[in-house]
């Protein structure tokens, strides 16, 4: 570029920038309330085990219930190694039953579906899509076993509703819906196991996992043992019965209580916003800003090819313009410029998924601060292209 172009670039910019710049779709931006000093009630130095230790886990599964509606009748536990620990562990415990559909569309749903074929060598039906596409569900039997994510976190695809799980299946569905729970409807009565992280929605911390679980889960854990042996942090049977203490608080190993006291204080604030109804309407919000940018610019586009299959939370953007010919270089000078700006952080797609921008837009991402965003990256835009 020469000077002029440089300086006409310059005078181009946005005059206002998001008032928080994180964008990041893991973890995920704290929530507005959120304050360090807010967690300073933590009982930290004292036993999990104690009462103000398992008074605290068992707020944060209470919590759980609330804002999420879960049936009075499903467990919710607190497990090791986030959503990861939640899904591996309900993979572990429960498949082999019977024979199993995984499903996939993105970089995580393919790392279970590797883990069921090559780790736990099941003769799995293997069901995957490109990014921006979804499987079609349709062909899904749930008298199989099916493991999927709800929302496709690299590439941006959710999926719509649980029309395709049969009320009166045979089967488990098992679904990880770490990065939509607490974002999106999920249908409770389809959902036999259900995983996420604090780390997302609610922007907490990284360290545990959520399982919940469908009372046909707990019948197939009760019913069933996995030919393969299970590490100790995989366990929720003892003789063959449920350990219910671990829906109660009573966790398989030490959690952070610090990490628990920031879980409560989201909960706390997703009850400040409306619960789980006002989470979804902030989400929609954010993610519609994004839709209309999209609609008036003819050189970005959603990842997703069908609008209903859209995320709420994990926006997956492609650059369709011709004349970008190194579609990962342009992007990473996007993401990196805006960066460098202090305007969004970590917006770049995800390592494995087509190149693009990736913003995250679950409730805790103030509306005001996408709106600032969407002139910042047309800016950006341009620049780069200018500087092709
Ligand atoms: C769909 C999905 N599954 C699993 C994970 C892994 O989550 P964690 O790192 O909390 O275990 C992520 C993280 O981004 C994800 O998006």
């Amino acid at each position: 570029m020469t000077t002029e172009d440089l300086a006409r670039v310059e005078a181009r910019k946005p005059s206002v920038r998001p008032n928080n710049p994180r964008f990041s779709s893991g973890p995920c931006a704290k929530p507005p309330a959120f304050a360090l000093e807010k967690l300073s009630g933590a009982p930290l130095g004292r036993s999990h085990r104690a009462a103000v230790g398992k008074d605290r886990l068992k707020a944060a599964i209470d919590g759980t219930r609330a804002v999420l509606n879960i049936p009075g009748d499903y467990r919710i536990g607190i497990v090791p190694a986030s959503d990861t620990g939640a899904v591996e562990m309900a993979m572990w415990t429960m498949l082999g039953e019977r024979r199993c559909e995984m499903l996939a569309w993105e970089s995580f749903g393919a790392g279970w579906v590797t883990d069921a074929v090559k780790q736990l060598k099941l003769d799995a039906e293997v069901k995957t899509a490109e990014y921006g596409e979804i499987v079609d569900l349709s062909t899904v039997d749930t008298d199989n076993d099916v493991v999927f994510t709800w929302n496709g976190t690299t590439s941006g695809v959710r999926v719509p509703h649980g029309d395709w799980i049969k009320a009166d299946r045979a089967g488990l569905t098992i679904c990880d819906a770490t990065s939509a729970a607490f974002a999106q409807d999920l249908p409770w009565d389809k959902l036999d196991v259900t995983t996420f992280s604090w780390q997302k929605v609610l922007g907490g911390e990284a360290a545990h996992g959520m399982i919940v679980l469908s009372p046909r889960a707990v019948e197939r854990l009760e019913s069933y043992t996995p030919a393969w042996p299970l590490p100790k942090i995989f366990r929720l049977t003892k003789g063959g019965k449920l350990i219910e203490g671990i829906f109660k608080g009573e966790t398989i190993n030490t959690p952070s209580m610090l990490a628990v006291e920031d879980y409560l204080l989201a909960l706390d604030w997703a009850q400040s916003v409306g619960g789980l109804a006002g989470l979804m309407d902030r989400a929609d919000a954010n993610a519609g800003v994004i839709a209309d940018f999209c609609a008036e610019n003819d050189w970005i586009a959603n990842l997703a090819e069908d609008p209903a299959t859209r995320s709420n939370t994990s926006v997956c953007l492609k650059f369709t313009d011709p004349g970008i010919t190194d579609g990962a270089a342009f992007a990473k000078a996007v993401a990196k410029r805006l960066e460098a700006e202090g305007v969004a952080y970590d917006i770049g797609a995800y390592r494995d998924a087509p190149p693009g921008l990736r913003i995250w837009c679950g409730g805790t991402v103030e509306t005001s601060d996408i709106q600032a965003l969407m002139p910042w990256i047309e800016w950006t835009y341009h620049a780069e292209r200018a500087a092709l």
